[in-house]
């Protein structure tokens, strides 16, 4: 009888979620992390690798009250634990999604998911000197990129700004205490616009100022600066850089939301992916409307010029609000990870970014 050592699946031999495996993410935790924020730990049936770029976001896509709706949500987790993938969010006031999964997402419940889309994500080879800037629910992009750094052990001078409303607002407050505590290049500080539940509160209490940021950060000029937060947040942050002489270069922001995107970012796209030089037509075979798309428009830009309302949100590719049935043609799609490979093998398509190559009947 032969006697070997058993064979060992090691990690990088598992599927990556996402690619090789897009199975539905299971809730396996939930976790207050204040009065209206949750974060929400998932993994998969058989084992799979979360793979993905710190500050990396994935789409939920869910069926609400018989509506299909997609939402964004980052990646609060690390992919430094690649096991499991967590999202974190905050409860909006008649928000459709955000109190859904407050109310219904409990250990067990699966979700349907794609991802991870979006650039707005740490170096592989980080700067030396860092600025974290935060404000609310903006603070899980950076939170991926400060347990990555914590987790490798990375030796790099961050300094971590986070804005909330109040002390019991901050989100990660004593998981930002305890890396600050053994990451000794590693300063956290949070401005509060009140002290509202703590009159004591040590911390700095206003709005993100001139003041505070030259306190904080008195080399502000040498560091790399990531900003997340509200947009009259990061109006502020843009314009507090600006005065101080900052290397416009060197600064990377996320929004929340897609409006918010330049639009020289959807020209640029745009203009890439315009190869088809002929108007095709695009029947959409649920309301059997027939539409023109003329050379380099996108199927979803032609509907709205004919006045038809499609699903859409981001308008780039990336969250996968639009995807649609293609039941007849050809397209050319440039898609920034809204839509998995296999998705795409089964004839779905990104009406958002796709363009005829010739004469389309889409399943709308
Ligand atoms: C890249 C990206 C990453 C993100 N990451 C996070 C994250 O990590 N954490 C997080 O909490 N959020 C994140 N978001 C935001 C998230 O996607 C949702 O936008 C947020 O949770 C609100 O969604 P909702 O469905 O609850 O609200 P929605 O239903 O979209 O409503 C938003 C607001 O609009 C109002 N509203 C809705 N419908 C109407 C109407 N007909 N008339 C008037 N007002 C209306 C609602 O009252 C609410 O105030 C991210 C977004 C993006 C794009
Ligand atoms: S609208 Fe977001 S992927 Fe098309």
């Amino acid at each position: 009888m032969l006697i070997g050592a058993a064979p060992q699946i090691t990690e990088d031999a598992l599927p990556v979620w996402g690619v090789d495996c897009d199975d539905d993410l299971i809730c396996r935790a939930v976790a207050d992390e204040t009065h209206d924020v949750r974060s929400f730990h998932f993994a998969t049936d058989r084992p799979c690798r979360f793979r993905f770029e710190p500050g990396q976001f994935l789409t939920l896509e869910l069926m609400i009250d018989g509506q299909a709706v997609f939402r964004c949500y980052t990646i609060s987790s690390p992919p430094t634990r690649p096991e499991t993938l967590s999202i974190t969010s905050k409860r909006v006031r008649g928000g459709t999604v955000s109190n859904w999964l407050h109310d219904h997402v409990r250990p067990g419940v699966r979700l349907r998911a794609s991802g991870p889309s979006g650039t707005f994500v740490l170096p592989r080879a980080p700067d030396a000197k860092l600025l974290f800037l935060s404000g609310g629910s903006g603070i899980t992009p950076l939170a991926s990129m400060l347990r990555t750094l914590f987790d490798r052990a990375w030796d790099r001078d961050v300094v971590f700004v986070h804005s909330a409303r109040s002390p019991g607002d901050i989100i990660f407050r004593g998981e930002l205490a305890l890396m600050a505590r053994r990451l000794p290049r590693l300063r956290v500080a949070h401005v509060t616009e009140s002290t509202t539940g703590e009159p004591g509160w040590p911390g700095l209490v206003g709005r993100l100022d001139a003041r505070m940021l030259g306190l904080l950060a008195p080399d502000l000029l040498e560091r790399k600066v990531f900003c997340c937060g509200p947009a009259p947040y990061m109006t502020g942050v843009r314009s507090l850089l600006d005065q101080a002489g900052f290397d416009r270069s060197r600064y990377h922001e996320e929004s929340f939301s897609f409006e918010a995107l330049p639009d020289a970012v959807l020209e640029e796209v745009t203009e890439a992916e315009a190869i088809a030089e002929a108007t095709f037509s695009v029947t959409f075979a649920k309301s059997g409307k027939t539409v023109a798309c003329p050379p380099g428009t996108t199927v979803l830009a032609a509907a709205k010029a004919a006045g038809l309302r499609l699903p859409s949100s981001c308008t780039r590719g990336v969250c996968g609000t639009c995807k649609s049935r293609m039941l007849s043609g050809r397209v050319t799609m440039q898609h920034g990870g809204g839509i998995r490979p296999r998705e795409i093998d089964q004839g779905m398509v990104l009406i958002c970014c796709s363009r005829p190559l010739e004469d389309l009947v889409i399943d709308r």
